[in-house]
């Protein structure tokens, strides 16, 4: 049984996981993936993929989605990962009562060539900037609705220099969000959707130093650490991603959810520290072992599992 990982350029926890599963010896094996060109029916070769890259590289995406038709089990999920998008998470977290900034979706500054003004009429012009400030209130984030490693994220002191950012934004789509004037912020793994490994950390430092060398206990009290845990599950179970990372700022004593959409979270020892790291090898290998040995297609989540296998069905019967 094989497990195949999926790379970008990371180089300290990918190595260290694929040593890990191999020396458990569980009757699972684990390896980089190599691909060229895919076939329609390919079979694929791999009972469970870890996928840390293919939100960069849209042919991964494809090969990944293919491999889920012949049984794979991807960590996380690629059709779901190209639907979520970070306004959405906003929004169902408010209704599943976890706190969050407010936020608004902002139509786009700019358009691809070829949509005109025609293509564009459903679109209120001129925006009411002055009462989606008022909502969010001053200073505020404008940051991209899917987007990730603080691109494009800018804080704004007044609605001049709100209009000045946005006007910069081309045809990315943006949303402005409440400032949370925060004393303390953690970044959460979420794996498997119920263990949680909270990680003080600071964002105004620069990287790779972010994640502060202080124990959480002394860092949050517990009935703080409960809620945080409970809102992690929370958001991470509603998603349904295995690995994830949830970012909490705090003010006033509540956690307030800024970022959860990191289904390829970052790991490196070098940035996360040691003990993450060792969290994370142990936690992450032990979800794709148990995978690969007792865990359900990714297809099964999909309305076209059901044709398929009546396909499956018919071919044989025949
Ligand atoms: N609403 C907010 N209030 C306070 N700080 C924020 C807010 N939104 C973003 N930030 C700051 O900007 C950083 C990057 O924003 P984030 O939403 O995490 O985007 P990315 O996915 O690019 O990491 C956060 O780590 C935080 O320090
Ligand atoms: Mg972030």
């Amino acid at each position: 049984m094989k497990i195949g990982i999926l790379v970008g350029r990371e180089n300290t926890f990918p190595p260290a996981l694929i040593e890990r599963i191999n020396s458990l010896n569980r009757g699972v094996t684990a390896e980089y993936i190599k691909i060229g060109g895919v076939k329609e029916k390919q079979p694929c070769p791999y009972r469970v993929i870890l996928d840390r890259i293919s939100h960069e590289i849209p042919f991964y995406r494809s090969y990944l989605k293919n491999a889920i038709l012949d049984g794979a089990i991807v960590v996380n999920n690629p059709f779901w990962w190209s639907a979520d998008d970070k306004f959405f998470n906003y929004s169902l977290a408010a209704r599943l009562g976890v706190a969050i900034p407010k936020t608004v979706l902002l139509p786009q500054k700019n358009y691809k060539e070829g949509v005109v003004s025609e293509s564009l009429r459903n679109l209120e012009f001129p925006l009411k900037w002055q009462e989606i400030v008022d909502y969010v209130g001053l200073p505020a984030w404008l940051k991209p609705h899917d987007g990730g490693g603080w691109k494009n994220v800018f804080k704004v002191k007044s609605l001049r220099e709100l209009i000045d950012v946005y006007d910069h934004t081309d045809q990315l789509c943006m949303t402005l969000q409440e400032h949370i004037a925060f004393d303390r912020y953690v970044r959460c793994y979420c794996i498997r959707q119920k263990y949680v490994r909270m990680m003080p950390y600071d964002p105004a430092l620069p990287y790779p130093t972010q994640y502060i060398k202080v124990k959480i206990e002394d860092y949050i009290d517990k009935d703080l650490r409960d809620r945080i845990e409970r809102d992690c599950i929370t958001i991470c179970k509603a998603l349904g991603y295995d690995i994830n990372t949830v970012e909490f700022a705090i003010r006033d004593g509540i956690p307030y959810a800024i970022d959860f959409m990191n289904p390829a979270p970052d790991a490196d020892n070098f940035s996360v520290g040691l003990e993450n790291f060792e969290w994370m090898l142990t936690q992450v290998s032990e979800l794709l072992i148990d995978y690969a040995l007792n865990g359900v297609p990714t297809r099964k989540a999909h309305r076209w599992d059901d044709f398929l296998n009546q396909q499956i069905a018919t071919t044989t019967t025949a």
